[in-house]
């Protein structure tokens, strides 16, 4: 048949298949995902970049919708007010709980086809499969998992010092005296109200134990929060002031882990979040920084799993292009690369791990040890273990108490117990 005598239809339609085929386009529509997140220090920026990439190579678009601010409450003001407004992103970083509040709300799209393809229940473990469904159905892939009680320090000024890694509170509070003595911060450390409960955690995890920290800030029992070991707890976490400086009000987290990088600071207690900085600035774990279970807390591990919750769509090619996004999330290329850039360990532990540092490494050993032996815990300053609601106000009295001149513990205890009740 002469070239010519296609009709125009056909004829454009071939045009249209040989430039798919040039272009290596998938079959499947290209969509455009919008994804809300906070990840904008440098370690999380290079983190999220690997995601915007596969999304691309895969023909799809890619809107960034980064809202600064640490531990992400800023984002979740501003992802309430567009869902408010009717126009949700495609995705967004929405953790623990909190997804069970927005699928509450019937704003989650269905992931269960993409997650049987993916055999996502043989590959996950429980603790982290059941945050990610909402009414038995899949609405959110996660991405990782974070330990949020690691302590972080610079070998060259621990050593400057004279002292070794603290592994307890009182080895803590010895180091820090001779630390400061030789001219360096102690522990470097941001005042913002997701840092200081991020600190207090694990402070409270050592002081108390793990059953204790189940009942005060899983469970909220009064009687926990309210009674003579959350006091403990509350005088130790304030102690801590002693081994910070009088610029740390607003600082951000990055801005702390970068005082540790340049030697101006020993320490810093952060989930490992900060890793991914210590890695963007080209440095070693186990030379250039070291990494160990924050003091006293070495039986326990506070996890934060991070994950990209779907919005319901309409539009074919936006839906489309988020089942690739909530699969290709899963796949090993993006668990390896992203982790690696973020400090965390991947979501699926069958990954082979060679390409990971010795704190990663240790991460997973912890995650598998503490989850057999009852110490695994979900974190309560990133979402975890209570509605965001409480959080919040648990945030407010640990904040206050914190910056209060004359606040004593026992009241501070008291304005917990108030917190929960309010919140039952
Ligand atoms: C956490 C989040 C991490 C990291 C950190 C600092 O809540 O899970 O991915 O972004 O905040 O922003």
């Amino acid at each position: 048949m002469h070239a010519f005598t296609h009709p125009p239809l056909l004829r454009r339609t071939l045009l249209g298949l040989a430039v798919a085929t040039a272009l290596g386009a998938s079959q499947a529509p290209a969509g455009e995902v919008e994804v809300l997140h906070w990840w904008t220090s440098g370690g999380e920026a290079r983190a999220a970049n690997v995601l915007k990439e596969l999304m691309e190579a895969e023909g799809h678009g890619w809107q960034d919708f980064a809202v600064a601010g640490g531990g992400g409450e800023t984002a979740m003001t501003v992802l309430k007010s567009r869902a408010m407004s009717g126009n949700p992103p495609s995705a967004a970083q929405i953790k623990g709980p909190e997804i069970q509040e927005w699928g509450e709300l019937g704003l989650l799209g269905n992931l269960d086809d993409v997650a049987e393809q993916g055999g996502w229940n043989a590959l996950l473990p429980e603790t982290v499969a059941d945050v990610m469904r909402h009414d038995g159905q899949y609405v959110a892939v996660p991405v990782n998992v974070h330990r949020v009680n690691w302590l972080w320090a610079n070998p060259a000024v621990l050593e400057a010092a004279g002292v070794e890694m603290p592994t307890s509170l009182d080895e803590l509070f010895a180091a820090g005296e001779a630390i400061r003595e030789a001219g360096y911060v102690p522990l470097a450390h941001g005042g913002q109200a997701w840092q200081d409960a991020t600190v207090f955690e694990s402070v409270l995890l050592a002081t108390g134990g793990v059953d204790f920290y189940r009942q005060a800030l899983v469970e909220l029992d009064p009687e926990a929060l309210g009674g003579d070991e959350m006091v403990e707890a509350l005088t130790t976490f304030k102690r801590l002031r002693e081994l910070m400086d009088d610029d740390m009000s607003g600082r951000d987290w990055n801005i702390a882990t970068s005082m540790v990088i340049e030697g101006d600071a020993a320490m810093q207690l952060m989930g490992d979040w900060a890793k991914g900085e210590f890695t963007a600035a080209g440095l070693t774990a186990g030379e250039d920084y070291l990494c160990a279970a924050a003091p006293g807390t070495g039986e326990a591990f506070t996890y934060n799993i991070d994950s990209l919750a779907m919005f319901r769509v309409t539009d074919e090619a936006e839906h489309e292009a988020q089942q690739t996004l909530a699969r290709l999330v899963l796949e090993p290329t993006f668990q390896e690369a992203f982790n690696l850039a973020k400090g965390s360990i991947p979501a699926r532990p069958d990954l082979d791990m060679g390409a990971f540092d010795q704190c990663a490494q240790q991460s997973l050993a912890d995650f598998q040890r503490t989850a057999e032996a009852g110490g695994l815990v979900p974190s309560m300053a990133h979402g975890m273990a209570v509605r965001a609601d409480v959080q919040g106000a648990i945030f407010d009295v640990v904040t206050n108490y914190f910056n209060a001149r004359d606040m004593e513990a026992e009241e501070a205890a008291r304005r917990m117990v108030n917190t929960a009740q309010a919140a039952l």
